[in-house]
C-alpha cells in the first residue's frame, strides 16, 4: 500500500525524479511489493530492504534506469553494480556457472554473499551494470521482501547500497529517505536490516577464489566450507566505490582504536568500553555489525568528532573494521 500518493501528470509520465519529486513509501505487503515490481518494470528506482543494507534497485537490463541509479546517488563514475536475482537458475543466465559457484551457492544462498563470475555471452544486461567488464557480480538475497519483489518482477535487479555516494550505508528506511528522498520513485519500508553490513564479495574469475570485499558472511566461514584458504584481492583488481579509501564517511572526523573520548569527541563503545553509544556491550560482533551504520548515522547527526573503540579483527569484525577504516580515511 502506498502511504504517500504522489501527484502524477499523465502527460509527463509516471516515473522520474524530475517530473515527480515524490518518493512513494510502500509497505512490505503483497500490494506494496507488486507496486515495487511494477515501478521496476517501468524503469523506476526503488529502494528495497535486504538482509545486508537497503539497496537502490533498477532493472539491470534497462540502461536508462541504471543510469538513474548513478544520478540519484551522485556517483561520480560508472562502477560495476551487483545484480540481485531470485535463484541460481537466474544467476546462471548472467554468470558462467561452475562447481565452485554451485558449492558456494548451496552453502550461502540465499544470503549475504556475492559471487563475481565470468559474464555469459547472451546476458542481455546493460553495460552500465558491468561497467564494461567481462565479469558480473550476482547475489540471491535472503530477505523475504526482497525475494518477493524479485519473484514478482521476474528479472535481474541492479542495486548498490541506497545512500548518496561515499556516505554511510542505509540500514533503515529513514536512512534512505534522509539521503535520497525525492530522488527515487519509491522505498519499501521493512524496518532495520538484520545483518547490517554489505555482502561478502568472492571473485570466481581466476582458478582460485579471491576475497574482493569482506562482508556479512565471515571469510573463516567460507574457508571452512570450501576447505581452502581465500586470498584477498591485491591492488590490481578493479577499484569500485566500496574499495575506495574514503567511503561510508560521516561528516565528522572518525578516530579508531580509542579507549576513551577526547574533549568534544563522542565515543562509540564495544564490549568493556561503554562509550556514549555502544556497538555491543556484550562484545558480540553480529550485534555490532547489525547496528554499525545506524550508530554512525546517529552520531553523525551530532556533528562532533567520533572516536570508536577497538573491534577484534576476526569473523564479522574484519568487515566492521574495513568499513570503519574507510569511514576514518582522509578525504
Ligand atoms: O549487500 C550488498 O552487497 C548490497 C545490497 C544492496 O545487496 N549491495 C552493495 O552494492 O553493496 P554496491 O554497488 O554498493 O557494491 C558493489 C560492489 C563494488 O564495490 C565492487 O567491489 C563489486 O561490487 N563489484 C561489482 N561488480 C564487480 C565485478 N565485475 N568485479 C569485481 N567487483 C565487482
Ligand atoms: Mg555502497
Amino acid at each position: 500500500m502506498s502511504l504517500k500518493v504522489p501527484h502524477r501528470n499523465p502527460k509527463r509520465g509516471v516515473i522520474g525524479a524530475i517530473e515527480n519529486p515524490m518518493t512513494e513509501i510502500l509497505r512490505p505487503d503483497p500490494a506494496g511489493n507488486a507496486r515495487a515490481a511494477l515501478l521496476l518494470q517501468q524503469g523506476g528506482l526503488v529502494a528495497l530492504p535486504t538482509e545486508t543494507v537497503y539497496g537502490l534497485g533498477a532493472d539491470a537490463r534497462n540502461s536508462a534506469a541504471v543510469a538513474r541509479i548513478y544520478d540519484a546517488k551522485g556517483r561520480p563514475s560508472f562502477n560495476p553494480l551487483i545484480v540481485h536475482v531470485a535463484d541460481v537458475a537466474q544467476a546462471s543466465r548472467y554468470g558462467v556457472w561452475s562447481d565452485l559457484a554451485q558449492h558456494l551457492a548451496d552453502a550461502f544462498w540465499p544470503g549475504p554473499l556475492t559471487l563475481v563470475l565470468p559474464l555469459t555471452s547472451d546476458h542481455g544486461l546493460s553495460s552500465l551494470v558491468t561497467a564494461g567488464l567481462n565479469s558480473i557480480a550476482i547475489r540471491v538475497p535472503a530477505h523475504p521482501t526482497a525475494r518477493a519483489i524479485l519473484e514478482k518482477f521476474g528479472g535481474p535487479v541492479a542495486a548498490p547500497s541506497a545512500n548518496p555516494s561515499g556516505k554511510i550505508s542505509a540500514t533503515t528506511a529513514a536512512h534512505v529517505l534522509n539521503g535520497l528522498e525525492g530522488r527515487i520513485d519509491a522505498i519499501v519500508d521493512d524496518g532495520p536490516c538484520a545483518v547490517g553490513l554489505e555482502s561478502t564479495i568472492i571473485g570466481l574469475t581466476a582458478p582460485r577464489p579471491l576475497l574482493l570485499r569482506a562482508g556479512g558472511v565471515s571469510v573463516e566461514n567460507i574457508e571452512t566450507r570450501l576447505g581452502i584458504a581465500i586470498d584477498s584481492a591485491n591492488g590490481s583488481e578493479i577499484i569500485a566505490p566500496g574499495q575506495l579509501a574514503s567511503h561510508y564517511a560521516p561528516h565528522a572526523h572518525v578516530r579508531l582504536n580509542a579507549t576513551e573520548a577526547k574533549p568534544d569527541e563522542v565515543l562509540l563503545g564495544f564490549a568493556d568500553i561503554a562509550g556514549d553509544l555502544t556497538l555491543s556491550s556484550a562484545g558480540d560482533l553480529t550485534e555490532a555489525a547489525a547496528c554499525l551504520f545506524d550508530r554512525l548515522h546517529e552520531l553523525d547527526a551530532l556533528r562532533r568528532p567520533i572516536a570508536v573503540a577497538p573491534i577484534p579483527d576476526h569473523g564479522l569484525g574484519r568487515a566492521i573494521n574495513d568499513r570503519l577504516r574507510r569511514a576514518a580515511a582522509p578525504r
